[in-house]
């Protein structure tokens, strides 16, 4: 049987200080040898060096004072009918034109939720027992047959759960969706690293990968040919938005309509904070350009911040909901974003080779966030719509942002409005 020469691997390992990688490699058989191999090719060394030593040199997060300005968000409540209208003709014309996809990133590990399978499987409870898959699914078919043209729907997964999806959607027979208008796309995955930049084993043969954050968007849809494959079809704008929202509006016309009129190249959807230390991320102007700002990155003080109308002045809450112009994600979605790191517990191997699965934090993930493209654009076309009827994330088993409220929340709009859509 051929050996490999792993000589000038292990060279190269050990001048990024990553020779740890190959530790338990001699005694492993052929399979997993080759396994382990494929995994530290597909490593960019470089990228982890260099973020290493951005993100770990330091334990601070450099906190330069930024200039931050609040955003204007149009508010739907204020809307009069007639602009409202005119918004939500535009919208449907262009749906009507096949000149908007649908863009789900369903691609994260719902490490919060705890279901065994993918998040989007998973049934909130609704008297129907639907999955949140499912109710994407009935709501774009609605859109579909509105605008007389199947809406593309391209599916974000993560290369090591998406088998499971993928099954999902063919046990269900893709939910009565057209299966070609469905395409799969598969994110990239980063490595972890201990508190010293070394990549960790999750097992002899096995490197620690996680998906590499929702921002893996745009590389993904690249790499995939998807956002050619968009193009050449006449797709001119994706809606983007995330699997865990069971009030999620597929594709609303009002929403597309006003990105469109506004010019604007991205549109942002946002809701009214609840309060000030409301754990949401926060749409804003930092140095005159389009941003999300973390709740852990906000300075205390401007969580408070008040308005000349006593509100808060940064109130536009994120709820990952977007319109993407084709043209524009052509132009920079090539480009890094840049990665956050999060300190996380993360199973690794020690020197005997056992796994041992540590309890609190031991290393980090980097994940790329896609509002990070923001600051690329101009300007951004927020809308400010209501909490009740849009935003009912699914995050946690019980309590705040779970799949009890997130029932509640759309069994409530729907004793108000009666549409069968919701549940
Ligand atoms: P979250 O930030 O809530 O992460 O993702 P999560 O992985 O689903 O859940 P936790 O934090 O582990 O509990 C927001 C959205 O971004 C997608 C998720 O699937 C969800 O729709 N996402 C996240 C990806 O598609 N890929 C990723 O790498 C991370």
């Amino acid at each position: 049987m051929e050996k490999i020469n792993i000589t000038p691997l292990a060279q190269k390992l050990e001048y990024y200080g990553q020779g740890q990688l190959l530790s338990f490699y001699a005694g492993l058989e052929k399979s997993k040898q080759e396994q382990l191999l494929e995994d530290i090719n597909k490593i960019n060394f470089d990228l982890i060096k260099s973020l290493s030593s951005e993100h770990l040199e330091s334990l601070e997060e450099k906190s330069i004072v930024q200039k931050r300005d609040p955003i204007d968000a149009l508010d739907v409540g204020e809307l009069s009918q007639k602009k409202r209208t005119e918004f939500e003709d535009i919208g449907n014309y262009a749906l009507s034109q096949g000149k908007v996809a649908a863009f789900l990133v369903a691609g994260g590990q719902g490490t919060r939720l705890g279901h065994e399978l993918p998040k989007g499987t998973l049934d909130i409870g609704l008297p129907s027992g639907k999955s949140l898959y499912e109710l994407q699914a009935q709501r774009l078919k609605a859109v579909s047959k509105k605008a007389g043209k199947d809406v593309p729907w391209y599916i974000m997964l993560n290369p090591v759960h998406a088998h499971q999806s993928i099954a999902f959607f063919k046990e269900h027979g893709y939910f009565g969706v057209p299966s070609d208008s469905v395409h799969f796309i598969l994110q990239n995955m980063m490595p972890a690293v201990d508190k010293n930049g070394k990549i960790i084993l999750a097992d002899k043969h096995k490197i620690s990968l996680s998906p590499d954050g929702n921002g893996g968007c745009f590389q993904a849809l690249i790499q995939g040919g998807s956002l050619a494959e968009m193009k050449q079809n006449g797709v001119e704008y994706f809606f983007f938005y995330g699997v865990d929202n069971a009030l999620i509006k597929m594709m609303d016309p009002l929403f597309i309509g006003y990105t469109i009129a506004s010019g604007q190249q991205i549109g942002c959807k946002v809701v009214e904070k609840m309060n000030p230390e409301e754990k949401v991320g926060l749409l804003m102007l930092e140095n005159g350009k389009p941003k999300v700002i973390e709740y852990s990155d906000m300075p205390g003080d401007l969580l408070f911040e008040k308005n000349a109308r006593n509100r808060l002045k940064f109130s536009n809450g994120n709820i990952m909901m977007h319109l993407f112009k084709v043209d524009f994600i052509e132009q920079f979605g090539k480009e890094r974003l840049p990665y956050h790191r999060a300190h996380k517990a993360i199973a690794y191997i020690d020197d005997k080779g056992c796994v041992i699965k540590p309890d609190s934090p031991n290393g980090y993930k980097f994940e790329q966030f896609v509002f990070d493209v923001f600051p690329r654009a101009g300007g951004v076309a927020a809308l400010a719509v209501k909490r009740e009827e849009e935003f009912a994330p699914v995050k946690n088993r019980t309590g705040v942002d779970s799949m009890v409220s997130a029932r509640e929340m759309v069994m409530n709009l729907y004793k108000q409005t009666g549409d069968d859509i919701l549940i």
